[in-house]
């Protein structure tokens, strides 16, 4: 290759890694993504081919080299180079209290300031820099050794891989250093993880905590990768010492650095951190991820290092718990619910409890091993907790009620029949559920199409759960494509349903013809299928036919999917019945995907920044005029960006642009712009 071309494929290379480190960045640490993950896929293809035709060209700290190591054979022991302490815990106000004069008495002051944090619930993890590199990952383990897991810790992209220099520089710190924090699962991941177990036949995990755990532990970083775990650090260290004279300085320089911070707040004294302590018991239930207390330091590091620590934590810190939501109930009763794939589910039905300010009626048991692990009857009393999950689980029996209510209790078995059709059931080998295998079943129409009309799928309105038992019961739907040959008359005559009512459900109804390729290949309910490998099929092959008529090599070719998936769908579609129901659909809804053309390049490679309100177009519009003229929008402005386009009352980001020397250009001046293209 010539030199001045590999100058121009190294810029190329350079310019699209800090895309997707400013994407990765958005997405994982600021929860704020901008583009679609199918989006975010496309640019890290283009990063491959682009390194593959000039692999010198590969760095340590490319996105692509998350996921390079291979699978090993075990975890290696590695000594930390300070202990990883624990915290001690206190549960109410007035243990809190205790700690504030213990420090006040041996800090000999009469007020202390403190940083107040939320508390995490996952594993701590020390990350290692090396010369600005990311060197190595280090579980907490006993405090002392942990293991080594930097493989796996290179797949997290809330954790940067290099540490850019200037804030190094700005914050004086040097380019070796040691990061620590928690390693998390978000409930979202939390949820699809277990929800993919299940699916698969395996065991759920039973908290966020337990799956982050596991998965940084992991053997093989390919799967981690697939975990999407996150990181949330709270601690900087330069050879075993803090580098910076406050607490609230070092999670400033995590955040400026490219961490996710621990949430935080400076408290004057401790009646601040006390307030910050009720407040966020409020609202963790709002946050994406776990938390299960919080952790109040002294922001003073000099005060700190004068307190010192006990063998087994600090005395400048403390843990205020919260208390785990949880409540005795009883169980009334073990239904058995038929799912959309036939899958028997065991739900206890409760004595309603409030946990949490939710009052919880139900739980699933999921399948019958677990209740068999729990040793649970009907009649017994339970501790049912609201975890990660949000949804409510039985965590065990309090046996010692049982002698009060021996008479009472009743041993469940799991139908040897369908309950709602009296099909068949089956159990195949290495499954834990037993499934209904009569494709007719009512109870899995019902389903089905309660999936097919539902909010992330065809999105239909008004079709829910009471509409769909009557239209099913009274025969009018056999099957998702006799949605689409509902009328208003039919509807309207329908007991409860006002003419009014059946218009509007008419009109949602035709609205759902227009939704995209992949909200209708979410909706088949296919095996295995959920909404994300939905998005990367229809990206895929951009067209239902195409999907159909794909063989299972060039199904495994599509990113996340696997054997296991490639072979559901295959089979999905050369079923007879799902071909006939194919045949039907395609006269009501459009099977191809809509892109969003590309109309020219003009813009192309060019970057702008919007700010301030324009006069013709939204954000969005404008947004897209730009994009569809091969240009790309960004939320902030930076070296990197051509153009600051400026609507009435700019915002900083017009100071920003002045003091960088970038082109502040108007409306009319975009317009121009794109009428070039
Ligand atoms: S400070 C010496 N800050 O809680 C200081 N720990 O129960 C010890 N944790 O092992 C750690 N969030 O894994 C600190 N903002 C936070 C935290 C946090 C979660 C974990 C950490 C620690 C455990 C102690």
């Amino acid at each position: 290759m010539k030199t001045a071309t590999k100058a121009s494929l190294k810029q190329q290379i350079e310019k699209l890694r800090e895309r997707i480190r400013h994407h990765e960045h958005l997405y994982y640490v600021l929860d704020a993504p901008e583009i679609s993950d199918a989006e975010f896929d496309r640019l890290m293809e283009r990063l491959k081919q682009l390194e593959a035709q000039g692999p010198d060209l590969i760095t340590p700290d490319s996105p692509t080299q998350r996921v390079g190591g291979k699978p090993r054979e075990g975890l290696v022991q590695v000594r930390h180079s300070v202990q990883m302490l624990s915290l001690d815990n206190t549960y109410s106000e007035e243990e809190l209290r205790d700690f504030d004069r213990r420090v006040r008495q041996g800090a000999g002051k009469k007020k202390v300031e403190y940083v107040a944090e939320l508390k995490l619930d996952g594993m701590s993890m020390a990350v290692h820099y090396e010369n600005r590199m990311l060197a190595k990952a280090v579980t907490r383990g006993d405090g002392r050794m942990g293991e080594d897991v930097t493989e796996n810790a290179r797949t997290i992209r809330a954790l940067p891989l290099s540490l850019a220099e200037a804030p190094l520089t700005a914050a004086r710190l040097p380019a070796d250093l040691e990061v620590r924090g928690e390693v998390i699962m978000t409930q979202k991941a939390f949820v699809r993880l277990n929800e993919e177990r299940e699916q698969a036949g395996l065991s759920r995990f039973a908290n966020p905590r337990n799956a982050a755990a596991g998965s940084i532990r992991m053997l093989e970083p390919g799967i981690v990768a697939k975990r999407h775990l996150n990181y949330v650090a709270y601690m900087l260290l330069d050879k075993g010492h803090v580098p910076l004279a406050e607490q609230i300085q070092v999670l400033e320089a995590l955040t400026t650095l490219g961490f996710k911070a621990s949430p935080h707040q400076f408290c004057s004294d401790i009646d601040e951190a006390l307030e910050f302590c009720r407040e966020w018991e409020k609202k963790r239930d709002s946050l994406p991820y776990e938390i299960d207390g919080i952790v109040i330091k002294v922001n003073s590091i000099a005060l700190q290092d004068e307190l010192g620590t006990t063998a087994k934590a600090p005395r400048w810190a403390v843990a205020y718990k919260y208390a785990a939501r949880q409540a005795v109930t009883r169980v009334l009763d073990i239904r058995v619910h038929v799912g959309r794939t036939g899958t028997l589910t065991p739900v206890a039905i409760l004595e309603p409890v409030a946990i949490g300010g939710v009052t919880v009626s139900r739980s699933t048991l999921h399948n019958e091993d677990e209740i068999r692990r729990l040793g649970l009857k009907i009649g017994d009393a339970v501790v049912v907790e609201r975890g990660g999950d949000v949804i409510p689980k039985v965590v065990r029996v309090e046996t010692s009620e049982r002698a009060k209510h021996a008479h009472k209790l009743r041993e469940f078995a799991m139908p040897k029949q369908c309950p709602v059709c009296g099909g068949k059931v089956v159990r195949e080998e290495g499954e834990v559920a037993w499934r209904c295998i009569n494709v007719n079943c009512p109870a899995r129409l019902k389903e089905s199409i309660r999936h097919f009309a539902s909010r992330k799928a065809m999105d239909i309105n008004g079709l829910g759960e009471a509409l769909v038992d009557q239209l099913v019961d009274s025969g009018l739907i056999r099957d998702v494509a006799d949605i689409y040959r509902l009328n208003e008359e039919t509807l309207a005559n329908l007991e409860r349903m006002g003419r009014k009512s059946a218009q509007n459900r008419i009109a949602e109804i035709e609205k759902s013809r227009e939704k995209p390729l992949d909200r209708l290949i979410f909706a088949l309910g296919i095996r295995f299928i959920g909404e994300r490998t939905a998005t990367l099929l229809a990206d895929h092959f951009g067209s239902l036919d195409q999907l159909e008529k794909a063989s299972l090599e060039e199904l495994e070719a599509v990113s996340e999917v696997g054997p296991k998936v490639a072979t559901s769908i295959h089979s999905f579609f050369r079923e007879p019945r799902n071909q006939q129901l194919l045949e039907d659909l395609r006269k009501y809804i459009q099977f191809e995907q809509k892109k969003r053309a590309v109309k020219g390049t003009a813009l192309a490679g060019k970057s702008f920044v919007l700010t301030g309100t324009l006069e013709k177009y939204t954000r969005e519009e404008a947004k897209d005029k730009i994009e569809q003229a091969g240009g790309h929008v960004t939320s902030s402005v930076s070296k990197k960006t051509d153009y600051v386009v400026a609507g009435a009352d700019p915002g900083s980001k017009l100071d920003k642009a002045q003091a960088l020397g970038i082109k502040v250009i108007g409306e009319k001046e975009l317009e121009e712009l794109l009428s070039k293209s």
